[in-house]
């Protein structure tokens, strides 16, 4: 069968590596896809907020399934627009990705489904968010309801920083339309735990865990960042903590969406914080994460096609989802100055190392082809993987890799992992 894939990034570089293996699949299309993608598959660059030059383009080439990446096309309705063309498409409708596209929407559900979440109260002027700052206590987390990037959430540890963050995200609109709405909630602490999960509206099957690190520098500090690196299996995801999470929010989020007549099909990503009352969400996506994908990905032993083909038909029951069991780490390289102000168009040398060795990969985050040579083309450039016996291992064998490749102004984070030295 012929698979086409929307986006051009690490996650969806993972994603199509997973289609690749599939025995039932024959040809892979990626829009706009990048150099690394374009290794195995045919790629068009087309922008993935271009639904008509989408569409048509699958008219065109005619795939049999269609996988969407990013949160921002699925926010939007992509896949009502792939549908309405005929197209068998994996990823959630319009009024379901609203669950990652709209925070006060998610935020509202968790409240009236009572699954855990973070105190929290929904504001749509700036007026009144101010003057509930008067009497919160600090540090207090301000988040623009819309999509931003993974940029829209603050934390603020004094009022002054409160109401400078109010201002700039619903006068100054930092975020753009995605702080027309603004939600205020309590800081709570904990470990973070990625759990990202394949559901067809009724049933939810969750996949290995992972943990990301969003900030830019060593020791977590720095701004936030689309994610620098990513282990998979969170040690700090217990049994206890999954057994939690069954009973309290898995199946739970899956029931409110159908309950609201919003039913989701695709992937949820629960993004979870381990406070010391138990676990509560933080946030939930609608897409699987990048990098968490580039560590999730390749130690599912699954055929990708037969489980999201499952979630589409609705029979994802009968899916008996299956992980390896060991583990890997991905070292984001990107380039120095990222997230801010970086330069891009410098050759990257050393990609063939890569090849022929089952345990590594190296997802292409921003790249492009100029003439001959691959070049840097974002902030994050590669997501360089490694799979090992256990997280030390893959840990050492990804920070070795991360060596066989080189271009002007590489920076990576040299603690990804370091966590699982206190598991
Ligand atoms: P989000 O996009 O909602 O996941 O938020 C981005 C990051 O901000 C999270 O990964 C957390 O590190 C942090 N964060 C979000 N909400 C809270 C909260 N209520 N308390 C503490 N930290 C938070
Ligand atoms: N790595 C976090 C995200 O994809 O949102």
């Amino acid at each position: 069968m012929k698979v086409m894939i929307v986006g051009g990034g690490g996650r969806e570089h993972a994603i199509a590596m997973a289609v690749k293996k599939s025995s039932r699949v024959d040809k892979i299309y990626c829009c706009p896809g990048n150099a690394g993608i374009a290794k195995i598959a045919e790629c068009e660059n087309i922008s993935v907020m271009d639904f008509e030059a989408q569409v048509a383009y699958a008219k065109e080439k005619n795939p049999d399934f269609v996988i969407i990446g990013p949160d921002d096309p699925l926010a939007a309705g992509i896949v009502d627009e792939f549908e309405k063309a005929g197209f068998k498409t994996f990823g959630p409708r319009k009024n379901a990705a609203i669950l990652e596209g709209s925070k006060a929407f998610s935020k509202d559900l968790m409240k009236k489904y009572g699954i855990p979440t973070a105190a929290y109260e929904n504001f749509d002027n700036a007026d009144d968010a101010l003057k509930y700052l008067e009497t919160a206590s600090f540090p207090i987390v301000l988040k623009a309801d819309g999509l931003a990037l993974g940029k829209g959430v603050l934390i603020c540890n004094t009022k002054e920083e409160a109401i400078d963050g109010v201002k700039s995200i619903m006068l100054d609109k930092q975020f753009g339309s995605a702080g027309n709405r603004l939600v205020i909630e309590e800081f709570m602490t904990g470990r973070e735990v990625s759990v990202l999960s394949y559901t067809d509206g009724k049933t939810i099957k969750i996949m290995t865990s992972a943990q990301d690190h969003k900030r830019a520098g060593d020791g977590d500090t720095g701004l936030n960042t689309g994610g620098m690196g990513t282990f998979s299996p969170s040690p700090f995801y217990t049994e206890e903590v999954d057994k939690f999470c069954k009973e309290n929010i898995y199946q739970k989020t899956v029931d409110a969406m159908a309950a609201e007549g919003r039913e989701f099909k695709g992937i949820i990503f629960f993004g979870l914080m381990l406070t010391p009352n138990g676990p509560k969400v933080l946030e939930f996506n609608a897409r699987f994460g990048d990098p968490e994908a580039q560590v999730v990905l390749p130690r599912m032993k699954n055929d990708i096609i037969d489980v999201m083909e499952a979630c589409v038909d609705g029979d994802l029951e009968k899916i008996n989802l299956e992980f390896e069991d060991n583990a890997a780490v991905c070292v984001m390289l990107a380039s120095e100055g990222y997230p801010v102000k970086y330069e891009k168009g410098f050759e990257i040398k050393g990609l063939e190392n890569f090849e022929g060795k089952d345990d590594y990969f190296c997802f292409h985050s921003g790249s492009k082809f100029d003439g001959d040579k691959i070049v840097t083309n974002g902030g994050r450039v590669l997501g360089v993987t490694a799979k090992g016996d256990n997280l030390k291992e893959a840990r050492k064998k990804a920070y070795d890799a991360t060596e066989w490749v080189s271009f002007d102004n590489k920076y990576m984070r040299h603690d990804i992992g370091k966590a699982i030295d206190e598991a």
